[in-house]
């Protein structure tokens, strides 16, 4: 049975990965910790304050809950990142550190760091990005994401330590709201579509980038920690993909609800973030490795993100 403690457990992925966690047959303790308390209620796990820069109360915690796996979450995002690069790279590389070092000394048996399609730059095929396409990112964030795996794949090699990786695309959920990332308004689109209001858009209308529902990104990650080691040909991380859409095309999808939903477009520093990263991105290794399966496209995912959101309003 194992004990996980999830870090950025109050972020956008946080409370649906838990969600995820309990449903598993063996999972005893799920703990939740973050540096701010979670906007959704967790009442069904313990929640303590962790500031993952701080290396020796992750440590006590994992020591006190006698934890065996780790699913590191906390990061700044894209666009926040680019904003404070002192800070993402303390946070998003910093810590990942801490998280490595106590896997190896405490001899956790699984750690799980998100990555993202943000380690792709300029030079990577911009359609069907492969798995191993050259990176060198040109935005903050994607230089801390594409170290990280780096990191990941030195402590896998050297110490053993069983680090899993995902490159996520933008996800897409509506029991959160993200925070700080360049594929945030493809959630804020259905907030003010289903309040009939417009929507103004700080991408351009045909910028497009990969996206996935959040159902299949915690569906990827709950089953890639499942895999068995011996499968997994990737120890940096894993491409996967669901969809690749623009604004304009969320836009038409909304419209099938709601014909009158307006939006416009006010590009701002984000787009050229958005212009360095891929429009789409090839996972058939994800999908050969461990049988990555996607479920929602855009039209399934609009019509589901719809019904739950005006099912919360009422
Ligand atoms: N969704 C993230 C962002 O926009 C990308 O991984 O920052």
């Amino acid at each position: 049975m194992q004990n996980i403690l999830v870090t950025g457990a109050s972020g956008q992925l946080g409370a649906e990965i838990i969600e995820g966690l309990l449903g598993m047959g063996d999972v005893s303790l799920v703990v939740a910790t973050d540096i701010k308390e979670p906007s959704v209620s967790l009442e069904a796990v313990p929640f303590e304050f962790l500031d993952v820069m701080d290396a020796d109360r992750m440590t006590e915690l994992i020591k006190n809950y006698k934890i065996t796996q780790v699913y590191h979450l906390a990061a700044l995002l894209s666009a926040t990142a680019e904003k404070n690069i002192d800070l993402a790279r303390k946070l998003n590389i910093g810590s990942l550190h801490h998280v490595l070092n106590i896997a190896r000394d405490l001899n956790l048996d699984k750690v799980f760091w998100p990555s993202s399609i943000a380690v792709f730059g300029p030079d990577a095929k911009k359609d069907g990005t492969p798995q191993n396409s050259p990176c060198n990112p040109t935005t903050v964030y994607g230089i801390t994401k594409l170290t990280g795996e780096q990191w990941c794949a030195y402590y896998h090699r050297t110490f053993g330590v069983d680090v899993r990786s995902i490159r996520y695309p933008g996800l897409i959920g509506y029991k959160t709201l993200p925070g700080g990332g360049t594929t945030d308004y493809a959630v804020d689109i259905y907030h003010k579509a289903i309040n009939h209001e417009p929507f103004t858009c700080f991408l351009e209308a045909d910028s497009h980038l990969p996206m996935m529902y959040m159902s299949d990104a915690v569906k990827a990650t709950l089953d890639l920690m499942q895999a068995p080691a011996d499968k997994l040909t990737v120890r940096t991380s894993y491409n996967i993909s669901a969809m690749s859409f623009s604004p304009a095309e969320i836009a038409d999808s909304i419209r099938k609800t709601y014909p009158d939903f307006e939006i416009n477009y006010a590009p701002d520093y984000r787009q050229k973030i958005a212009d360095s990263w891929p429009n789409s991105i090839d996972d058939h290794t994800a999908r050969n490795d461990w049988d990555w399966n996607h479920s929602y496209d855009l039209d399934a995912m609009t019509q589901d993100m719809i019904l739950n959101l005006v099912k919360g309003k009422v």
